[in-house]
Parts: structure tokens; sequence; C-alpha cells
């Protein structure tokens, strides 16, 4: 049968005729003047194949993904060299603008088959994070974990909203890990409040995130590229990369899911632990807008959690927050089902709680939460947390003696927790504090 090819660029439409020419391979079906023509084509479903002449650089990691999520490979024509080496770096194909119509064809061709291949693999491309998942109902095995190369550990930092201590956890065990020697990268993903930057007291409002995700959206961020986008900051003498995040929220739709997975991919490889601090939010919104093309502020986060070989599960030790886990961590199954998290209690206390307020909360969590135990508690310290934010540092350089870093800097020698969960816990029921302790309210 016939590939349906639409094309985008004068050097592409030149093409065209020899293409019909051929009367086999391939048929053009749509001769488009621009690339967003070009991408509405291709939802339509009238297209295998997009033929795109490398103009302006126009060809992103993005506009790949999104192609492939409408079943549509890509094949550039271009004569420049640095363009094909970004080219090269997307996985794309491409030929020169000379190219014969029959050898055109061929690449055509096996550019329809790579990208048959690759979804019958179900490659990470193509995951829960990105706008391809409500067209694409496969559900990705465990075997399709840490798919992403290098040896680097990629450990995602989440919790559900209300503050529950995501930064301060993140930007902590970061600091702990750093001084203990090993090469770590800090990264802010958190598409609604990014604050590493503030943590750290530093004055940034460059989002270095944005920066890397722009470059390796353009298939041009190599790893000389990405130390110098980050900012580092010492600990012990020892540095800390830190990608800082998007503090104006209006900036998000930059932090795109397919550029987020060269951007791990690449920090992988150069980083032995890459701690993402990540936003809340799980749903997808694009069910809401019905436009299923459209950016996710949550994309971002998806993917953080698709791809991390570790997830901490951030939640208040009150009787808002840990409710709040639970649901959250219910969404996380459904969301990712890959995910296996380790929960973490933080701002542990008994005003909150009640008398020996681990005991209490351990119990009641193994009587009403969810299957995954709770891999640890952090006591609220008030102080301490207080007086780093005012200092713009890590708790080991202002409170090094607090239970406060003491627990959080445990953490970072806590081994990977490889339970998966088994269902979503309990759903009608919720954990109910009061005077007399925790409790199940149904
Ligand atoms: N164990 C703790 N004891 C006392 N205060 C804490 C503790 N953990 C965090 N805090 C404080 O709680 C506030 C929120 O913490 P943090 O910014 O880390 O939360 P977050 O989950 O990242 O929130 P956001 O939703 O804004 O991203 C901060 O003022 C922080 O200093
Ligand atoms: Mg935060």
């Amino acid at each position: 049968m016939s590939i349906p090819v639409v094309t985008v660029g004068r050097a592409a439409g030149d093409c065209v005729t020899g293409l019909e020419q051929l009367r086999g391979p391939v048929t053009v079906v749509r001769r488009c003047e621009e690339f967003t023509e070009m991408v509405a084509a291709c939802q339509t479903g009238i297209a295998r194949a997009a033929l795109i002449a490398f103009e302006a650089g126009e060809i992103t990691s993005t506009l790949v993904e999104r192609l492939r999520a409408a079943d549509v490979a890509v094949v550039a024509l271009t004569d420049d060299n640095e363009a094909r080496e970004r080219l090269r770096a997307l996985e794309v194909r491409y030929v020169p603008t000379t190219v014969e119509p029959a050898v055109l064809a061929g690449e055509v061709t096996a550019a329809v088959a790579d990208l048959e291949r690759q979804q019958s693999g179900g490659s990470p491309g193509h995951a829960f994070g990105d706008t391809s998942h409500s067209l694409d109902p496969r559900v990705p095995s465990p075997s399709d974990d840490n798919e992403l190369p290098g040896n680097g550990k990629v450990l995602v930092i989440w919790g559900p909203t209300g503050a529950p201590g995501r930064t301060t956890v993140s930007v902590n065990l970061a600091a702990e890990l750093a001084a203990g020697g090993s090469k770590v990268l800090l990264m802010d993903a958190d598409t609604y409040g990014a604050s590493v930057a503030a943590f750290l007291g530093l004055l940034d409002e460059s989002a270095g995130i944005v920066h890397a995700c722009r470059l390796a959206d353009q298939g041009i961020l190599d790893a000389p590229t990405l130390e110098r986008t980050c900012i580092e900051v010492t600990f012990d003498g020892l540095p800390l990369y830190v990608l800082t995040g998007v503090t104006r929220a209006d900036r998000w739709a930059e932090l795109r899911p397919s550029a987020l997975t060269r951007l791990l991919a690449l920090a992988r490889s150069v980083f032995d632990t890459v701690v993402v601090d990540c936003a809340f939010g799980l749903e997808a919104d694009e069910e809401l807008s019905f436009d299923t093309m459209a950016p996710r502020r949550n994309g971002a986060t998806l993917r953080c959690l698709e791809l991390a070989e570790q997830i901490i599960a951030v939640g208040s030790a009150d009787s808002i927050g840990v409710p709040r886990l639970v649901r959250a961590l219910a969404e996380l199954q459904d969301a990712v089902p890959t995910a296996s998290p380790r929960v973490v209690l933080n701002k542990v206390r008994a005003a909150s709680v009640g008398r020996s307020p681990e005991r209490q909360l351990r119990e009641a969590w193994e009587r009403f939460g969810p299957p995954v135990p709770i891999s640890a508690f952090v006591p609220a310290d008030f102080d301490s947390a207080d007086a780093a934010l005012l200092r713009g540092a890590a708790l080991r350089e202002t409170a090094p003696a607090s239970p406060l870093r003491q627990a959080i800097a445990a953490l970072a020698d806590a081994p990977v927790e490889q339970r998966r969960r088994s269902s979503a816990g309990p759903s009608h029921s919720e954990m109910k504090f009061s005077d007399n302790g925790v409790r199940l309210s149904q």
C-alpha cells in the first residue's frame, strides 16, 4: 500500500513531482505552506509520514514527538551539516535536497517502519507525560522502566498540593549527596511554584531548566553545555549543580515532556544522581480541553515520574496532609502504574497528631493507608527550616545538628524501594485525626 505523505517547505515541495512519477511507494496527499498547517493535517490522520525541508530549525523533539503521537514518521531534507548533526541527535532521518526520488521514497518507507517498531516496543518517548498518551491507551510494562541511557539515578521528589515540603527535601537531600562526593544535579521541574533558587539564595531569573530544555528540544544539548547551564553551589568544597526553575508560572509550557526526556537522558549520563523537585498535579488537562495536542501543564511532572528510578512521595503529617497524600498515591498509581514511591511523612509533630506521633501515624497507615509502607518520618522543626530559608542555605550549613537535617540526611542512605503496589488503597474511607488519635472515617 502506498504511504500517504505531507510535505512542508519549498525543498520538500520540489520533490513532489519526482515522487509522483514513481507511481508507487509513496503518495503526496498534501503540500503545506506552514508548520502549523502540516501538524494540523497530520492530526487528521491523512498521512503516515511528513517530509520536512529543514529551513529555519523548526524541527524539535517536541514536534517530532507530536507527529509520532499522530502516527506520522518524519524525514527531513537538508544540505546543512549542523542541521544534520541536530537531526541525528533527534533520531530523525534526513536526505540531501538533491536526493533521487526513489531514494527518498526508500527513506520515507524506512522511517515509517522505524516508527512502527518503536510503537510496538513502547518507547519511553510515548508515555503518560505527553499528549500522545490520551491517543495511545497502551500501558507500558514494568520492563519499560529505566530505559534512559547512562548510569545515573533519577530521584524525583513529589507529593500532593499544600506545600508538604517537596523542595525542602529536594534541596537538602541533593546537598547531602553532593557533600558526600556524588556528582549531583538538582533540577527544579515544578511548573506551578519553582522555589529551588530561593531556597539556595540564588538570584536567578533565567530558569536554567528552560534553557536546557530548549537546547535539548533542538537536539543541541551536550554534556559540557548542560554543566555550563547549571549554577554551581558548593558544599564542603564540592559542587552541587543546579538547574533553576520557572518562577513565572505562565512559563510552564516551556518544560515540554519530550525535551525533559532528552534532558534527563543526558543528565543521567553526566551525573551520579539527578534530584528532581516537581509539582503535585497529575491530572491530564487535555481531557478537559479536548485538544489532545495542547501542551500539558502536568506533562513535566508526569514525565519525570515515569522516568524516575526512585520517587519520594512527601506528605504533611497532619489531618489535611495525610489524607491528601493517600489520595495522591492512588492518583499516582493510576497515572503512572509503574511507579513505586517511598513515602516520607514530613513536619511530624505531636501537636497535629497527638502523643507518640510516629507510632500513631504508622499504625493508622498500616490499617487504613495504601499498601506502600511509610519509609521515613521527618520531624517538624520550624526554627531550623526558617533559619535555612532566611539564609538561603542548606540545613547542613545552618543547622547541621538539627533533627530536620539529620532526618533528611538519613534519606540519602536509604536503599531504593522496589516494592510495587497492588492496589490503590482505600477509596471510600479516610483517616480522621482527633484528640483520641488517628482513626478511620467512612
Ligand atoms: N520538617 C519541617 N519543619 C518545619 N518546616 C518545614 C519542614 N519542611 C518544610 N517546612 C517549611 O514548609 C514550607 C513549605 O516547604 P516547601 O517549600 O519545601 O514545600 P513544597 O512542597 O515544596 O511546596 P510548594 O507547593 O510551594 O512547592 C517552607 O516554609 C518550609 O521551610
Ligand atoms: Mg516546592
